[in-house]
């Protein structure tokens, strides 16, 4: 059974200096969740946010679920620090874990909602002994570290299958994908079987200062294409 589609703009893309009004502005839009991307130099080539800068959007007032995907290696340590800064998902790359099972446990057993993020090339077997403590299951559809590069096609049958198995093991765990998502491809993406989409420089990439309505506009667009698809 298909859950309620979730928009999660990814902050990667957002203007790091306004970014509690970036975040207000994508949730006045209709965004569901904010997507907050951890890169630690080490598991990816880039750097980026952590604990501290999520907290700072809780204590800027943000209610939303905050989405952290962590890019990280080794991951354990950090977790409770994002449980307190107000994490609402906790997602690890079960490469950089070396207990996969324990470090979900951990999450669930903070007060988080756990998942796992699967890169390109990482099969889906890695799901199979522990589809009971996952609440998302996240398909990289890049390879991970940087925004703004392009949807791997081969994401759809992928999609297909982890679907199947969400649905064969009638759980609730909601089928998020990551990268290279638009207003273009969002609809076929969402037909493959994918209910929260991440999308970053399509929503604040293409950013207009000078344009308050901006983020309404992609946003809205992303709704109406995954209103027009027929549900299957
Ligand atoms: C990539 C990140 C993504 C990224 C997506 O490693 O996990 O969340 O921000 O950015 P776009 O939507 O620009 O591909
Ligand atoms: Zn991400």
């Amino acid at each position: 059974m298909m859950q309620t589609n979730f928009i999660a703009p990814s902050i990667l893309a957002a203007d790091f200096a306004r970014l509690g009004e970036e975040v207000d502005h994508a949730l006045a839009a209709g965004a569901d969740m904010v997507h907050f991307d951890v890169m630690d130099n080490h598991y990816v080539p880039n750097l980026t946010i952590g604990p501290l800068v999520c907290d700072a959007l809780r204590q800027h007032g943000v209610t939303a679920p905050i989405d952290v995907h962590l890019m990280i290696e080794p991951v354990d340590r950090i977790i409770p620090d994002f449980v307190a800064a107000g994490a609402s998902y906790i997602t690890f790359h079960p490469e950089a874990s070396q207990h996969v099972d324990r470090t979900l446990q951990l999450i669930r057993n903070e007060g988080c909602k756990a998942g796992l993020v699967l890169n390109p090339a990482t099969p889906l077997g890695y799901l199979d002994h522990v589809m009971d403590k996952l609440d998302m299951i996240l398909l990289m559809s890049v390879n991970p570290g940087f925004g703004g590069q392009s949807f791997i096609p081969s994401t759809l049958n992928k999609l297909r299958a982890a679907r199947e198995l969400i649905d064969a093991s009638g759980l609730e765990i909601r089928l998020e994908v990551d990268g290279g998502v638009n207003v273009d491809n969002i609809s076929e993406i969402h037909s493959a079987g994918a209910d929260t989409f991440v999308a970053g420089s399509a929503i604040f990439g293409a950013a207009k200062p000078d344009d308050p309505h901006h983020y309404d506009t992609v946003i809205g667009k992303m709704r109406a294409a995954l209103a027009t698809e027929s549900d299957d």
